[in-house]
């Protein structure tokens, strides 16, 4: 069973003529790592906003959401907020205490966790996100890169079974942007968790992702394996989709027979260098 099906999800702003959700329709299933593309304002950050229900925007809306098979609306606040977690652009935003520890403890807090279960995760959260060193420091002291491991770690000790994150690199260096998608990977691959991301950085995250789902104007235009999109976004009549596949397979589709298989597109510096030893006259040359 799907962890979350959308169906036929249209939205629109009261102020607003035109759809910014248009005929959704969407299932992901557990333990897949998803991808959310477009260009700015195609609808990423409303259509994550209505998963998180707590924040979904005031609208005239139609269509429905299962989260675990069963309608979205029938759950809690309170059961929503553990189970679907939701990390935003600004760690600024949405820290709310002062110092590191706090904040780790706050979520759980807030859903009235006994005190040694807080001890517990608090700890093996600081460990698997290697903050042990600023546990007592002030948030104001940390770094982009580490306001934003704290802020995921937080979202992270109520174990939920769905993890929204809207461009979390977005305010990041590009090393700690890199940093925070290698985590991602690992946390999708560790704890099985589901993850729906959006983000501009795609060459990082196509190597990583299950899936990428491509939107445009409210609706979704493609979805598939990220090998898949590659394809689909290289050959969409709109030319302006080249602009999202990134360096390394866009070198390959320039360069490869028509009929090569998607599955060929290398997606990293390594399987580009794989790809090229296989060209006649590549073989031998020093990489
Ligand atoms: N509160 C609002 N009232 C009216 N229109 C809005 C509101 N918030 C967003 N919009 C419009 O809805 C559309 C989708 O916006 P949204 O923020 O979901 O896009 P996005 O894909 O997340 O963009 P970005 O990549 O810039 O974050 C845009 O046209 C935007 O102008
Ligand atoms: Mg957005």
């Amino acid at each position: 069973m799907a962890i979350l099906e959308i169906q036929d999800l249209s939205f629109h702003y009261p102020a607003g003529e035109q759809a910014v959700l248009d005929r959704v329709n969407l299932a992901v299933e557990p333990g897949e790592f998803v991808l959310l593309c477009g260009t700015s304002g195609c609808g990423k950050t409303t259509l994550l906003r209505h998963i998180k229900k707590e924040l979904a925007p005031f609208g005239a809306r139609s269509g429905e959401l299962l989260f675990q098979g069963k309608p979205l609306s029938s759950y809690d606040d309170r059961y929503i907020s553990r189970n679907i977690g939701m990390v935003q652009q600004s760690p600024e935003n949405q820290t709310v205490t002062d110092r590191v520890l706090s904040e780790l403890v706050f979520t759980m807090e807030n859903v009235g966790f006994p005190s040694d279960l807080m001890r517990r995760r608090a700890a093996e959260l600081s460990h698997y996100f290697g903050l042990d060193a600023l546990l007592g420091k002030h948030v104001f002291e940390l770094s982009g890169g580490q306001k934003q491991l704290v802020q995921l770690a937080s979202v992270l000790a109520l174990q939920p079974q769905l993890l929204l994150l809207d461009e979390p690199t977005a305010q990041l260096d590009p090393l700690a942007a890199r940093e925070l998608i290698q985590l991602l990977h690992r946390i999708n691959q560790d704890l099985g968790l589901t993850i729906i991301v959006a983000e501009h950085r795609y060459e990082e995250l196509l190597p990583v992702v299950d899936r990428v789902i491509a939107m445009e104007n409210g609706a979704i235009r493609h979805t598939g394996t990220p090998r898949e999109a590659v394809g689909a976004l290289w050959t969409d009549a709109d030319e302006r989709w080249k602009d999202f596949v990134p360096p390394i397979p866009s070198l390959f589709m320039q360069v490869q027979e028509t009929d090569s298989p998607h599955e060929a597109v290398p997606l990293t510096v390594k399987e580009g260098r794989q790809q090229l030893r296989r060209l006649p006259g590549f073989g031998a040359a020093r990489q």
